[in-house]
């Protein structure tokens, strides 16, 4: 583990659990708190140190837990309040750090308080949610568009008003700007700290203020058809306004009352500049606004390598970086890159400086699982079809075994389809598999826990002279031990020169008998990474 400064955050991984995709204990086809329960033994010998789960609160599902009808309870298709504490313990006892998702930016619709809030202009909670009358011609107050597709603002027929949703209109937009909000909201944090939570990852933080004034979003120059219709206008004004920071201080100090360094972690997709203010004044805000840039980045050594330079260049004195390489709402990598390339990305994920997030599946390489029109669930894809927006692909069942449901469910069904591939590409599998992705995971998260260069250490880009190599040296400032890693990003054999002697190969991405003393010069085959060991004073 790192040294004695670093907490566990810092040193940690994360793995994110999509909790209806990971493990079905009773046979419903969705997956539930004591499937997961199940599962630690799993996480524990795949190395990782947190478990992300994302939301378990009770919700209509319109997206599928991101509307939540009851802050501080569980929704029965994932089980109960007893099973989540069970869940925690469970967690604790194999010393995994448990990190629930919070969502302040909106409820659900059938939340107690949007229901009181819609019931009537006088009503004690109108304002807890964002209520405007209808423009001139009685349509929306202004040209504000939703994430999801149509407008932001839906109209009440009974309250002659319209409510602001920056997602589904079934996720009303909560009042920040009204202090009983934020209060009630802030007592949510502390109802799951009281139960032994160790952070959240606060769901879709750009989002929670807009413009007190409902001036109108400029039009985007750049979009264009197939883009999605949400970006036909620049959100300056319902994204990231100036009051965000303030409220995320509050949530941190919330945090910070309990012992134990309780983490935070922002959801923004925000360009560099503007996501290094989520660390806040001081470091006053979140310990890890998500870093999102890599999935956006060409997969070139020279861009990514300008992407780390500009993001280490950025960030505050003190603040600690992380990467992410996929999540619930984006494609997985095995697709985006191709299964060769998507070990590189692992060994590049778990060698970067920083804490790292792994989404469930990637460590088996799972790839986006096409879906029948039939089967859609995403409201996205079902509201704006067709341009590849919907998020299902990415949320099939976790692939466990090749029997019947994949280990995952008893049921017929599950609630989204299987890969075609389940019955090869599964965890039984590659857990006999030496060379499999999921032994790529564990041999990368063994080298990493053992590693101070590797979880704590400094970092420096290095210009190795091959083309289309990531290169860069992790060393442990303390010991003075130093790590070079090589991705080679491309599919052609690469060259590295230069070597001192006693430099050598600690592992390589493609797992098989290369390791040992490298004389001089080493071949990168295609698509294979690795870690190096450099002589001392090197
Ligand atoms: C976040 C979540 C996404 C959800 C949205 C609205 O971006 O990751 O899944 O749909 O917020 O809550």
């Amino acid at each position: 583990m790192a040294g004695k400064n670093f907490a566990w955050w810092q040193s940690g991984v994360i793995y994110q659990i999509y909790p209806r995709s990971f493990q079905d204990s009773n046979g419903d086809g969705v997956g539930d708190l004591p499937g997961i329960l199940t599962r630690l033994d799993y996480l524990v010998a795949l190395g990782v140190d947190a478990i992300w789960i994302s939301p378990v609160m009770p919700s209509p599902m319109a997206d599928f837990g991101y509307d939540v009808a009851d802050y501080t309870g569980i929704d029965p298709v994932f089980g109960t309040l007893a099973d989540f504490d069970r869940l925690v313990a469970a967690a604790h006892e194999r010393g995994l750090y448990v990190i629930l998702d919070y969502v302040p930016n909106h409820s659900s619709d059938r939340h107690p308080w949007f229901l009181e809030s819609r019931a009537s202009r006088s009503n004690p909670k109108r304002d807890w949610y964002i209520w405007c009358d209808p423009a001139p011609d009685g349509g929306p107050p202004n040209n504000w568009l939703s994430e999801f597709g149509g407008p932001a603002w839906t109209l009440d027929a009974v309250t002659g008003q319209y409510w602001y949703h920056a997602y589904l209109p079934e996720q009303p937009d909560l009042n920040w700007r009204n202090p009983q909000v934020r209060d009630a909201m802030l007592a949510v944090l502390r109802f799951w700290l009281d139960r032994g939570v160790d952070g959240f990852r606060v769901d879709a933080i750009h989002h929670l203020f807009e413009d007190g004034r409902l001036r109108d979003n400029p039009p985007n120059p750049d979009w264009k058809p197939g883009m999605s219709p949400a970006r036909r206008v620049i959100r300056a004004h319902t994204m990231d306004q100036p009051e965000v920071q303030e409220a995320v201080a509050a949530m941190r100090r919330v945090a910070d009352a309990y012992p134990g360094k309780r983490l935070l972690i922002g959801e923004a997709y925000l360009p560099i500049d503007r996501l290094m203010a989520y660390y806040g004044p001081g470091l006053s805000g979140f310990q890890l606004p998500f870093n999102f840039h890599l999935l956006s980045t060409p997969w070139e050594a020279g861009a990514i390598a300008a992407l780390v330079a500009r993001y280490e260049a950025a960030l505050p004195p003190g603040a600690w970086p992380n990467w992410v390489l996929g999540n619930h709402d984006r494609s997985r990598l095995a697709s985006r890159l191709g299964p060769a390339q998507a070990r590189v990305a692992a060994m590049l994920l778990m060698t970067l400086r920083g804490t790292p997030t792994i989404y469930q599946g990637e460590e088996i390489g799972m790839t986006d699982v096409p879906i029948p029109p039939g089967r859609v669930q995403d409201p996205w894809e079902r509201r704006v079809p067709g341009l590849g927006l919907g998020r299902d692909p990415v949320r099939t069942p976790m692939q466990w075994e090749a029997g019947a449901g994949a280990g995952f469910t008893t049921a017929a069904e599950p609630w989204l389809p299987l890969a075609e591939d389940w019955t090869s590409l599964n965890v039984a599998a590659q857990e006999r598999d030496a060379s499999s992705m999921l032994s790529l995971y564990r041999a990368l998260l063994t080298l990493r826990r053992a590693e101070p260069a590797l979880s704590a250490g400094a970092y420096g880009s290095v210009v190795v002279g091959a083309p289309d190599v990531l290169a860069y040296d992790r060393w442990d400032e303390a010991t003075g031990r130093r790590l070079r890693i090589a991705l080679n990003l491309g599919d052609g054999p690469q060259m590295l020169a230069g070597f001192a002697p006693g430099a050598r190969v600690l592992l390589s991405s493609h797992l098989d008998e290369r390791s040992g003393p490298i004389q001089g010069a080493m071949r990168l085959r295609p698509a294979e990474g690795v870690v190096l060991e450099l002589p001392a004073g090197a």
